[in-house]
């Protein structure tokens, strides 16, 4: 009776899916809390290959309820093609499915306004939204007035509802739009989606905060699985470049409904080395031929937008601040295999900002953006570990590679990865 966490903490993409689907089995309850369809979770069950956006990544264990939270925001258009998705391929969500009336919704004009805010820009760049409604939509929830939640759909003054909010955002967005950029913005069509989306979703519908409080109760294991990274933490994240929820661990409980004294245990998934999708700061981003070489053999391409993801080395300033800040216990260290091509391995121990030698992960972007890398060289092992399958039998520089990560970070490995794989996994504890 207790709560597992698994929570990313560079830039997201850490492989978050892939644990949270291996340690599903031992757990009765799934939970996804923040976030929505900007996350892109990758689960490989043999030559399948799942990739989720809302739906938790335990939904291939039919054993595992899995529950969309409060604090997602969701969007019923991705969601219901996720579900149709993977009836298609022999799963059906809808057994092991449940999502909390209170989630709130991604409704057409987010989409749109996520879009103009993109184009805005911030510090010296454009955020690189995702462009799934994400920020726009948490905007309207913290602001109370003009954002719709699940149970609102299925309430009987929907129609009124969309009307009053379409020409209020019509209004509102008029001044910066494109020519023809507010056309989805009817209000009738969008009644009518809501209208399909209300019928498949009402039987998924529920209280998710008495259920999982029931199951803690009854003694049942839950597994929480974070979206987005660590770094990309509205509050203690790279900000603005960030997304707009709380990412790291401290997000756990005010998006799940689950009270910090029964989280018994967080694992904090990272690569090898960094990546990053979207703008901002990444001190030891590569933007030479080993930054390609680590995308080309990572496949290093955004799992929702396929944006090449940008690559660099193990920033340890970095990952030591959100290991600390998420509560982490145990580290999850994922991609070992990518860097098994290099003859020698950089890690990145501190920076240098203003002449100055920094090892606390600075406050603002723009410290961030003047920081740079003092790195660490290590040797590579330089050989194929995608077979490796007990971590007595990884090569002797892998392990001191471990050993030092674990070292410069204050955590001990509790999970090491050379695949995309479920068995190319190795538990140490
Ligand atoms: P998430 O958002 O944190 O769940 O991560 P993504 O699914 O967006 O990206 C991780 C990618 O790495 C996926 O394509 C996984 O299949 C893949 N992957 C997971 N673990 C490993 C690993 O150890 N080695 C390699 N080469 N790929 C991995
Ligand atoms: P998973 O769960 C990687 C990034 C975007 C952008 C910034 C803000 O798969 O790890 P948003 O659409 O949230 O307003 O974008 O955050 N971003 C992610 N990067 N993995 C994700 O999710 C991300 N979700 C958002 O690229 O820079
Ligand atoms: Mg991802």
């Amino acid at each position: 009776m207790s709560a597992t966490c698994v929570i990313g903490l560079q830039w997201g993409d850490e492989a978050k899916g892939k644990l949270v689907d291996l340690l599903a089995p031992r757990h009765d309850v799934v939970v996804r809390y923040q976030g929505g369809a900007n996350a892109g979770h990758t689960v490989v069950s043999g030559d399948q290959v799942y990739k989720l956006h809302h739906v938790p990544s335990g939904i291939l264990h039919r054993s595992v309820t899995n529950v969309i939270a409060p604090g997602v925001v969701m969007e019923p258009t991705t969601l219901l093609k996720e579900l149709d998705g993977l009836q298609s391929r022999g799963i059906n969500p809808l057994e092991n499915l449940m999502i909390s009336e209170r989630a709130h919704l991604v409704m057409p004009w987010h989409i749109v306004e996520d879009r103009i805010s993109n184009r805005q820009i911030v510090s010296g760049e454009s955020i690189g939204s995702t462009l799934r409604g994400i920020g726009p939509c948490y905007r309207d929830k913290v602001g109370r007035t003009h954002a719709m939640r699940l149970a609102d759909i299925l309430a009987p003054n929907l129609k009124e509802r969309i009307e009053e909010i379409t020409e209020y955002k019509r209004r509102w967005l008029t001044a910066l739009a494109d020519d023809g950029e507010l056309d989805s913005l009817n209000a009738s069509a969008i009644y009518e989606m809501a209208c399909g989306w209300g019928e498949r979703l009402r039987p998924l519908s529920k209280d998710t905060t008495h259920f999982v409080l029931d199951q803690l109760e009854a003694g049942k294991q839950l597994l929480m699985e974070g979206a987005q990274g660590s770094l990309l933490d509205i509050d203690h994240g790279t900000y603005p470049f960030v997304t707009s929820s709380n990412a790291s661990g401290v997000g756990i409980s005010s998006g799940s409904g689950v009270p910090a004294k029964w989280i018994k245990k967080v694992i904090g998934v990272c690569k090898a080395y960094s990546t990053r999708v979207g703008g901002g700061p990444f001190p030891t981003e590569l933007m030479d031929a080993t930054g390609q070489k680590i995308r080309d053999i990572g496949r290093e391409y955004g799992t929702t937008t396929g944006r090449p993801r940008r690559c660099g080395w193990f920033d340890a300033v970095a990952v030591r601040y959100t290991a600390r800040l998420s509560g982490i216990d145990r580290l999850s260290l994922m991609m070992m295999d990518v860097l098994g091509h290099f003859n020698e391995i950089q890690v990145c121990v501190a920076y240098e900002i203003d002449g100055k030698r920094v090892e606390q992960f600075p406050c603002l972007a723009d410290d961030l953006r003047r920081a740079k890398p003092i790195y660490e060289t290590l040797k590579g092992w330089n050989q194929d570990v995608t077979g490796v399958r007990d971590i007595d039998a990884m090569p002797a520089e892998a392990k001191s590679y471990m050993k030092r990560i674990s070292e410069l970070i204050g955590v001990p490995i509790g999970v090491v990865s050379v695949g995309p794989d479920r068995e190319q996994t190795m538990f140490l504890d």
